[in-house]
């Protein structure tokens, strides 16, 4: 099968490393992909939010099945467009996405479903916000409602930062409503699954390590590293999620008549005495989560996905094995404010330090020949390991072999 990836960064080099391992999928294409991402599969300049132009491509080249991975396509409607002319894709319409796309929503899905989640109101004007700021003693966390590519949020402990933060939030990112909840204590990890609306496959739990700095000091990021499995949340509170927290909320969706089909990732806090309360929805795979999930998958990614797409009755069995994996994100100078760009690359054939190593590309770029860093987070060096430690010391070796000038990444993913 001709199968198309949407995306252009490491989730979606790692979801083309996965699916070209299947039988199934005789050609695979990325709109628009990276220089990485180009060794497997071809490439087309298409953008990810031009989506009259992806669903024309898809038609006039017979592509007989679309994943997306990004979240912006999802919000502008990719998968109800895709439906509409017979094409098969795996995600979420538009209107099941905004479980993503708007906190409120999910806020409003995860009361109605008995979800534990922070608690929370909601404004729509500054004066108000500030005087529940005051009330909580700068001890709250504020989210712009719609998407904001993960700058939306902010966590704070004070009373000043938090005031600024509501003003910047009205000011600068236009925000016309804003949810300001409990500030929750505790660790954090990524649980994935992939549903058809009905039924719930689980993807290995992970975590992601936010801040740019080692021990959480820093901005916060896309992400600069992910361990799976994660010592965050255990087998037995994987099961607690899937029945209290995915269960529910996709059992809602679909009572309300707008079932979830896709990737549906559950941010969750765990408190010091084992509480789970959900931080947040996306309508995907995490970036980086995904780059240790698929590297523990056993089983055919495209049959799993193709078959959920298409309401096949019976589905392919999945399973995660043992290994830990870990993934570092290798980020350029300057991220997260103002990534330099157009800086060369060496060392990534060198990286190949074992036969557990795979680096995939996030923002790379070729420049006459040679292969420049083109955005924030560059290259993920992933590898595994019987045990968290053998991971961890195999992924920093890998990460040893490659140079560019500004090179930043975090020394303590997995410790
Ligand atoms: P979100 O996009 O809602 O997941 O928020 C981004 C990050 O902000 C989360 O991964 C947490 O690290 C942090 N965060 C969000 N909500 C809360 C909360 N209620 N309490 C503490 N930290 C939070
Ligand atoms: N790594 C967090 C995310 O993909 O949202």
């Amino acid at each position: 099968m001709k199968v198309l990836v949407i995306g252009s960064g490491g989730r979606e080099h790692t979801i083309c490393w996965k699916l070209n391992q299947s039988d199934k999928v005789t050609k695979l294409y990325a709109a628009p992909g990276n220089p990485g991402i180009s060794e497997i599969a071809e490439c087309v300049s298409i953008k990810v939010d031009e989506i009259e132009e992806l669903v024309a491509y898809a038609k006039d080249n017979n592509i007989e099945f679309t994943v997306v991975g990004p979240e912006l396509p999802l919000a502008l409607g990719i998968v109800d467009r895709f439906k509409e002319e017979g094409l098969s894709i795996f995600g979420p319409t538009k209107a099941a996405a905004n479980l993503e796309g708007s906190k409120s929503f999910a806020k409003e899905i995860m009361v109605a479903a008995g979800v534990p989640t922070a608690d929370y109101q909601e404004f729509t004007e500054l004066e108000p916000l500030i005087k529940f700021i005051e009330s909580k003693d700068g001890k709250i966390v504020l989210k712009a409602d719609g998407l904001a590519a993960g700058k939306g949020v902010f966590v704070c402990e004070d009373l000043e930062y938090a005031k600024n933060s509501a003003k910047e939030l009205y000011n600068d990112f236009n925000a016309s409503k804003v949810v300001a909840e409990e500030l929750l204590d505790g660790v954090e990890a990524s649980y994935i699954v992939a549903t058809d609306g009905k039924r719930v496959v689980p993807f290995a739990a992970s975590h992601d390590y936010k801040r740019i700095f080692d021990n959480q000091e820093g901005p916060n990021t896309g992400g600069m590293g992910t361990v799976s499995p994660t010592p965050n949340l255990s087998e037995e509170q994987e099961k607690w999620a899937l029945e209290n927290v995915i269960n529910p909320v996709v059992r809602e969706m679909e009572n309300r008549g707008i079932p979830f089909s896709g990737f549906l990732y559950a941010g969750l806090m765990i408190s010091k005495s084992g509480d789970i309360k959900v931080l947040e929805f996306n309508a995907r795979l995490g970036d980086p989560e995904t780059q240790v999930i698929l590297r523990r998958m056993e089983g055919d990614l495209f049959e799993l996905l193709y078959c959920l797409a298409e309401g096949k009755e019976e589905l392919p069995k999945q399973t995660f094995n043992r290994n830990s994996a870990v993934c570092v994100v290798l980020a350029s100078e300057g991220y997260p404010e103002s990534p330099v760009k157009g800086d060369e690359i060496v060392g990534i054939g060198e990286a190949n330090v074992n036969e557990t190593a795979e680096v995939f590309h996030a923002g790379t770029a070729l420049k006459e020949g040679q292969l420049v860093t083109a955005g924030g987070r560059v290259l993920n060096v992933t590898c595994f390991g019987k045990d968290l430690d053998e991971a961890i010391k195999n992924t920093y070796e890998a990460v040893s072999k490659i140079r560019f000038r500004g090179m930043q990444h975090r020394n303590d993913i997995g410790k």
